[in-house]
């Protein structure tokens, strides 16, 4: 991980006892080391966050920006210098005081000081507090939990799952209400940021008005998402579990391969530059997902006593380029049929890349939980799209491109006998309850797995018109509307799911207020979702 002379003075001062906060600085400590600055704006500013709870631990996360938008590449946030001391503490209370756990981590110019502490050892099944401190400056109190052991009965979950925040069309009222109706857990399931720019005018611009695409503009993005109270609060006091999807990065990217055909190499820089500043933003584990060049772990596994497994999964970074993505002007995706792609069907191709695929198979296999979430970015569920002359088209970025993984998977979870499977997925800026199909091509085959799929935070939705007449040739479906925006929530409990999908009643105004779409519920032992 490349930081020796970092890692022997934070063991010196770890060694030598925690940095002091409040009452006056630290002794010297270490020759190099200076005491905290003493800041003329607040530091904080892009907030505080927790994500992947287990059952000792959880990852805390913030990063120092007294000038979150600065445009000058040498002083990311406002920054310079050298590695500062952050000091974190965490408590039983919500007052912070009766503190279990405090330390002191450095946030490093190369990480845009940003730091990410992996908190093990502690208890499980049980809600803490926490702040930071650097300097002269102290972080607001945020909350966060470890999981449940593993085998540790459950009675009752809930969790939030999110996707599509795109912060010029909508004011982010979605996330201020998810965090009113206090989930275990929130799930992200990417398009955390747009990359590019919208041509309509939005309620409120993206900072730098240009396409994010190196290092300095994807942290402004992100740092500008940051600075929004509601996804702020969102994150103090909720934990996240994180995947991305391709607006992380840029529209419809496969692997190596850009939607407007870059050269892969040149394409790599730039997903390392997104990849990082995903990274430096993000509360996921170091010991896991610091970057590395243009590859950055992401898929992983979570686990909330014998209820629930989340798989998380990375839908971007292994996947086969779209198929046909070769012919001209036909970067990211496009509806293709059998007759114009054949390529579509080639069972070597896959959305996960072979390594992921075997451990999500290995995962689901040995899962002995309730429930078993796959947590990914796009709609899974076989869907027609009756074309004008009558043929029949499928959309190739998401798992229509892929259809011999999907029944790879599909066999897979009925083979292995996996309990209760249901996926969740994003992207699509729409609310969808599908049946998945142990065969697409026969309607009488079980279905073995449930999805939804739930609809954008803030980003226009896909064309009602349009997939509405695509329903009558996609009986597996069973509910789908583009029309709002929102959330889905889900209550979980070991003899039913209940999803319900949120909605607000304007994405342009800040103040707008929340209702139910409609509700689902999934019955132990038995897929597809049943409305309630
Ligand atoms: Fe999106």
């Amino acid at each position: 991980m490349g930081h020796p002379k970092i890692l022997l003075t934070r063991r010196g001062i770890l060694r030598a006892g925690a940095w002091s906060i409040g009452a006056g600085l630290a002794p010297a400590l270490i020759g190099c080391v200076a005491p905290g600055p003493q800041w003329r704006q607040n530091p904080f500013s892009l907030g505080i966050a927790s994500g992947d709870p287990v059952p000792d631990g959880f990852v805390l996360w913030t990063r120092l920006a007294p000038d979150p938008l600065s445009a000058d590449p040498a002083t990311p946030g406002g920054m310079t210098g050298g590695a500062v001391p952050v000091a974190y503490e965490i408590a039983a209370d919500p007052q912070m005081l009766d503190i279990r756990r405090r330390g002191t981590v450095f946030a490093l110019p190369e990480d845009a000081w940003s730091v990410h502490v992996e908190i093990g050892g502690l208890p499980a099944g049980r809600p803490y507090w926490y702040r930071f401190s650097a300097g002269s400056a102290q972080s607001s109190i945020g909350k966060t939990m470890t999981a449940p052991a593993a085998n540790a009965a459950l009675p009752r979950m809930r969790f939030g799952f999110v996707s599509c925040a795109n912060y010029e069309v909508g004011y982010f009222s979605a996330y201020r209400h998810l965090t009113d109706e206090q989930p275990d857990i929130v799930v992200f399931l990417g398009d955390y940021i747009y990359e590019n720019f919208g041509r309509r005018p939005g309620v409120r611009r993206h900072s730098d008005g240009v396409v994010a695409s190196d290092l300095r503009t994807y942290r402004n993005r992100y740092a500008q998402y940051r600075t929004d109270a509601d996804l702020q609060r969102l994150h103090a006091t909720v934990p996240a579990l994180m995947t991305w999807d391709d607006h992380e990065v840029q529209n419809d990217y496969a692997d190596d391969l850009s939607e407007t055909f870059d050269d892969p190499a040149t394409f790599l820089k730039r997903r390392a530059a997104a990849y990082r500043a995903f990274y430096e933003h993000m509360p996921v584990r170091p010991s896991l997902s610091h970057p590395d060049g243009p590859t950055m772990r992401v898929y992983d596994r979570f686990a909330f006593g014998d209820l629930i497994e989340f798989s998380v999964l990375d839908g971007r970074q292994y996947r086969s380029s779209q198929a046909c993505y070769a012919k001209p002007n036909h970067g990211g995706g496009h509806a293709e049929t059998d007759a114009s792609c054949p390529e579509r069907r080639d069972g070597a191709r896959s959305m996960l890349g072979m390594a992921q695929e075997t451990w999500l198979f290995d995962g689901l296999a040995a899962s002995r939980a309730k429930w078993n979430v796959i947590a990914q970015d796009v709609l899974m569920a076989d869907l027609r799209e009756r074309q004008p002359d009558g043929t029949i088209g499928y959309w190739t970025d998401d798992w229509n491109g892929y259809p011999a993984c999907r029944a790879r998977l599909m066999q897979h979870i009925h083979d292995a006998r996996v309990r209760n499977a249901v996926v969740i997925g994003g992207d699509n800026h729409a609310f969808w309850a599908n049946d998945l199909k142990l065969d697409v091509n026969d309607q009488r085959s079980p279905t073995v797995a449930t999805e939804f799929v739930g609809t954008s935070i803030t980003s226009f939705g896909s064309n009602f018109e349009a997939y509405s007449s695509w329903l009558p040739d996609n009986p597996h479906v069973h509910f789908y509307d583009s029309r709002k925006r929102g959330y889905a929530l889900v209550d979980v409990a070991p003899e039913r799911m209940n999803v319900a999908m949120r909605v607000i009643s304007d994405a342009a105004d800040p103040n707008a207020t929340l209702s139910t779409l409609r509700n689902f519920v999934v019955e132990n032992g038995r897929a597809g979702p049943i409305e309630a």
